[in-house]
């Protein structure tokens, strides 16, 4: 059984960052050496790493990298690049609130260490490796608070992948099934494909087959069947970004699985480090959603599906509404409604 984060995901090695090719998995295990910041932004967009935490990971050390890499006289020829690079790592994915949320970290130590540009390149790696560190602690913690709401003998929905991949750490929602199981819960697993991209048949499955959990995949289409039949007792899944209001924008499919959730009385839960919490947005209305190249509906890995020329939607992700979510569990405890007010409460903002 695991306790802990059992593939290395992402590593900063001083001078350049190994990452495990999660677009070549189950099928290979591929880890890339990547010298140059762009190559990470590139395994960003690319979906190399993705994941809303293991995105702000990765995002944290490409910055870092790049700065590493800044040959700047000055201090203020130095953060002009930063700033640069920045942007440059920023545009990559336009949905998961961890990234810009790390980015903003590494911004705020470059602004106010000091004069010094080496040191502050040394700073701003510390400050990834804080953020690693802290993320992986984060996805413990919300782990361990999740799983207390799992009943024992029961079956679990899960979207997506949210595992160690997900996040570089324990995992989120799944994070909180494999802590209910390490604490003796019998939990039947069910894990959906995830089209287009299927993330849960590669990367969940890759990774309970791992940790030696029995699961069952079922494609997206089955969850209602199996809901009516009274096989799913719960779904659980992680978040990409959650407004102030607690809408939640997670994998495409997640609203569908939310709203069948609710016709079946079934609970609901959300599983996000902080980290993923938006409080500039007061609701799901303002949160980008990425919009994906049409290839990834049309076929898979090279086999082309449907017909030439195909008119697409790909939208990545779709957004909750907090009245669907019966609980979200974060490293600082769990909120249920109204969601306002708890929110802002773990994120210690003086309601008002
Ligand atoms: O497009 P992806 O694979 O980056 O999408 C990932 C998800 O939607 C996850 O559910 C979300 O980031 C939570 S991960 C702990």
């Amino acid at each position: 059984m695991v306790t802990e984060e059992t593939v290395k995901v992402i590593e900063w090695l001083g001078d350049r960052v190994r990452l495990i090719d999660q677009t070549r998995l189950p099928q290979a295990e591929v880890y890339l050496d990547l010298t140059d910041y762009h190559d990470v932004a590139a395994a960003i967009k690319e979906l190399k790493i993705r994941g809303a935490p293991a995105i702000g990971v990765a995002g944290a050390y490409a910055l870092a990298l790049g700065a590493l890499h800044v040959k700047a006289a000055t201090r203020k020829e130095f953060l002009k690049e930063f700033e640069k690079i920045k942007q440059a790592i920023a545009s990559t994915r336009p949905t998961a609130r961890n990234l810009f949320w790390s980015l903003e970290r590494l911004a705020q130590v470059a602004q106010t260490s000091s004069e010094d540009v080496a040191r502050t390149k040394e700073a701003l790696v510390n400050e990834a490796l804080r953020i690693h560190a802290e993320e992986a602690e984060a996805t413990l913690k919300l782990s361990e608070f999740g799983a207390a709401l799992l009943k024992d003998s029961s079956a679990i929905l899960t979207h997506c992948n949210t595992g160690a991949l997900a996040t570089a750490g324990y995992g989120t929602a799944l994070g909180v099934i494999k802590w209910a199981i390490k604490q003796g819960k019998h939990i039947r697993v069910l894990a959906t494909e995830t089209r287009p991209l299927l993330q849960g048949a590669r990367l969940t499955c890759w990774e309970l087959k791992k940790a030696d959990i029995p699961a069952t995949l079922i494609t997206d289409s089955m969850a209602g069947y199996l809901m009516s039949l009274g096989k799913i007792d719960g779904v659980i899944v992680g978040a990409d970004r959650i407004a102030a209001n607690g809408d939640t924008a997670n994998k495409i499919g997640t609203y569908t699985l939310a709203v069948l959730a609710k016709a079946h009385n079934i609970p609901f839960y959300i599983a996000a480090p902080t980290s993923t919490i938006d409080l500039s947005l007061a609701s799901g209305k303002g949160i980008p959603i990425e919009e994906r190249r049409p290839e990834e509906v049309t076929g898979f890995q090279g086999v082309t599906t449907a017909p030439a020329d195909m008119a697409v939607a790909n939208p990545a992700f779709d957004v909750t509404p907090h009245h669907l979510i019966t609980a979200i569990i974060t490293e600082k405890g769990v909120v249920g409604e109204p969601y306002g007010e708890g929110i802002k409460e773990i994120c210690h903002v003086q309601a008002g």
